[in-house]
């Protein structure tokens, strides 16, 4: 018996509208600027991040890509019980059909729960999904993955993957609360699977986030179109000028976005006006970049040992299998 994919949209349009405008309150009116960087990710933006998976100077997502092409089939056998794998963040699932495969071939997966903040995203993902895994009860969920969380079903033993170094993403609190709310969630046993980037040369590191393309700089000024649309701002988006810098203290690289003039922005939804002098910046994006014995032992102490990790030759990007305890 097969089961058509559905959607559940858990995140509505005023949910979004009201966090989108508390952040941007925030973080604009903060001493040093900021913006979450979940709000890159409209359409637009969730196809630029797509363009920039493709960059030659972007090593992350073909390097995770390549783990799971040679280890997929040792990954599903050491969740091998999984019945339900989990996704958060899921956006193109293009990386997680190979995961998907691994699994099916196993015998015991029933479900793909894909999650993603981007409606268009998650819909086109799931078409692709049924259409190579129709006896796959796919449901995909729109919201938050903090949402996601609370509500996560409970069907059989589950695998929660979040991929593609997202959780490097997180400020270290974050990370933190992230943590206590899978544990919260999942059953002793039940497994938690991270993508995660590693520490590598600034130089193979900051150019991954400073494309000669220009692409980058394209997706970090989205921000600004998104704040223009959804919040009738009035951002120039073009005077605004990409940065991206390796953080050492933090391990994090940083992207900002600088002004190249002094500027007025008025929030017309807002009643909000905020000033920039020129080289002003606002923090957009952090990007952690792990050590791979200290991430291990965070996860512990998280409660979710280690079982395995698998790292490429160059040692850029590692695959996690954590248990939780
Ligand atoms: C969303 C985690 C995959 O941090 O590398 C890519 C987002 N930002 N280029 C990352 C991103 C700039 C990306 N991930």
């Amino acid at each position: 018996m097969t089961t058509a994919p559905t959607i559940d949209v858990q995140i509505s349009e005023d949910d979004i509208q009201g966090s989108l405008r508390s952040d941007v309150i925030r973080g604009l009116t903060a001493t040093r600027k900021w913006l979450p960087s979940k709000w890159f990710y409209d359409a637009r933006g969730s196809k630029l991040f797509d363009s920039i998976t493709e960059l030659p100077e972007y090593y992350p997502t073909r390097t995770e890509r390549a783990l799971l092409r040679c280890h997929a089939g040792d990954i599903a056998d050491s969740v091998s019980e999984t019945e339900e794998l989990v996704e958060l963040g899921s956006g193109s699932s293009e990386k997680t059909r190979l995961l998907l495969r691994a699994l099916d071939n196993r015998g015991s997966l029933r479900g793909y729960l894909p999650q993603d903040i981007s409606g268009s995203a998650l819909r086109e993902a799931m078409s692709l999904i049924a259409h190579e895994f129709p006896t796959l009860e796919t449901h995909g969920v729109v919201s938050d993955f903090t949402s996601m969380l609370h509500a996560l079903p409970q069907a059989g033993h589950r695998t929660v993957a979040m991929l593609g170094g997202t959780l490097g993403n997180l400020a270290p609190e974050q990370r933190a609360e992230f943590y206590r709310r899978v544990h919260d969630v999942l059953n002793p046993g039940e497994y938690l699977l991270l993508g995660v980037g590693l520490m590598t040369d600034p130089e193979i590191m900051v150019p991954a986030y400073d494309d000669t393309a220009g692409v980058t700089a394209e997706f970090n000024r989205n921000v600004l179109h998104v704040l223009n649309s959804r919040l009738g701002a009035d951002f120039e988006p073009d005077c605004f000028d990409h940065v991206a810098v390796w953080d050492a203290e933090n391990e994090w690289i940083e992207m900002r976005l600088e002004a190249s003039a002094n500027m007025t922005v008025t929030f017309a939804d807002l009643g909000l006006v905020v000033h920039f002098a020129v080289g002003e910046q606002i923090r957009t994006e952090i990007s952690a970049k792990f050590r791979l014995p200290a991430f291990h032992a965070e996860l512990r102490v998280a409660g979710f040992p280690v079982q395995q990790s698998w790292t490429d030759p160059d040692d850029r990007f590692a695959l996690v299998l954590g248990r939780r305890r």
